[in-house]
């Protein structure tokens, strides 16, 4: 029986610096620094909540570490300029190997389930309107469990959903945290590094796999 699948979503299946083209009608040459920060506060934010047991959903997060990371330099946006780049955040694009590469891991007969710190509704609508919704069995969010990736909780919550053992389900993320998130409680884990400049933790914990995008990871599991 082929291994089941989790699939991580923001920086794996679609592109959260790809906001950088939808800033640059209001922030210009800073859109690129202004999406960088803004995904950086986003994961900080996660990471604190879950430490401090003080959960609001990662939909809170991202509007929140907007309105930090326009503040910190200095890019004005009204209520509503931000309120449309949340719902942009809602139609980012697919990377442009996934739905080759899922298609050929799902005709090999693997188990494929979305597996996002992002609310569940949020992210079924995200994967709807980039067309590859239909290619998974299950999205499954940690928003259930009120709390953040890396707990460990939420990579057995993982298991528990599919019905596997940790030692027979993979991982797939392009987030260093994420996959040494996984392998901590014994997940097979594959990094997807999409830029080779991408540097990895250097914490001893190396992932099981690595590939450049999903067609690879197709070809290589
Ligand atoms: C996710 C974040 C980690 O989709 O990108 O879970």
């Amino acid at each position: 029986m082929p291994e089941a699948i989790g699939f991580d979503v923001y920086g794996t299946l679609v592109d959260p610096l790809e906001m950088n083209e939808r800033l640059e009608p209001i922030a210009g040459e800073l859109s690129g620094r202004l999406a960088a920060l803004w995904r950086e506060k986003q994961l900080e934010y996660t990471f604190r909540r879950g430490l401090m047991r003080k959960y609001e959903d990662f939909d809170s997060c991202t509007s929140q570490a907007l309105v930090f990371a326009s503040g910190v330099l200095g890019v004005e946006l009204s209520e509503q300029e931000r309120e449309r780049l949340i719902e942009e955040y809602q139609s980012l694009n697919l990377f442009p190997d996934v739905i080759t590469g899922i298609e050929a891991l799902k005709e090999r007969g693997h188990p494929l389930v979305a597996f996002s710190n992002g609310v569940e509704a949020t992210v079924r609508a995200l994967l709807d309107r980039a067309g590859a919704l239909p290619h998974f069995q299950d999205v499954i969010s940690v928003d259930d469990l009120k709390t953040f990736k890396p707990d460990p909780e939420v990579y057995r919550y993982l298991t528990r959903r599919l019905g596997t053992e940790p030692s027979e389900t993979w991982l797939v993320s392009s987030n260093p945290f994420d996959v040494i998130g996984g392998k901590a409680v014994g997940l097979k884990t594959v990094w997807i590094q999409r830029n080779p400049e991408t540097q990895f933790d250097p914490w001893g914990i190396e992932p099981d796999l690595v590939v450049p995008n999903l067609e690879a990871l197709a070809e290589k599991l």
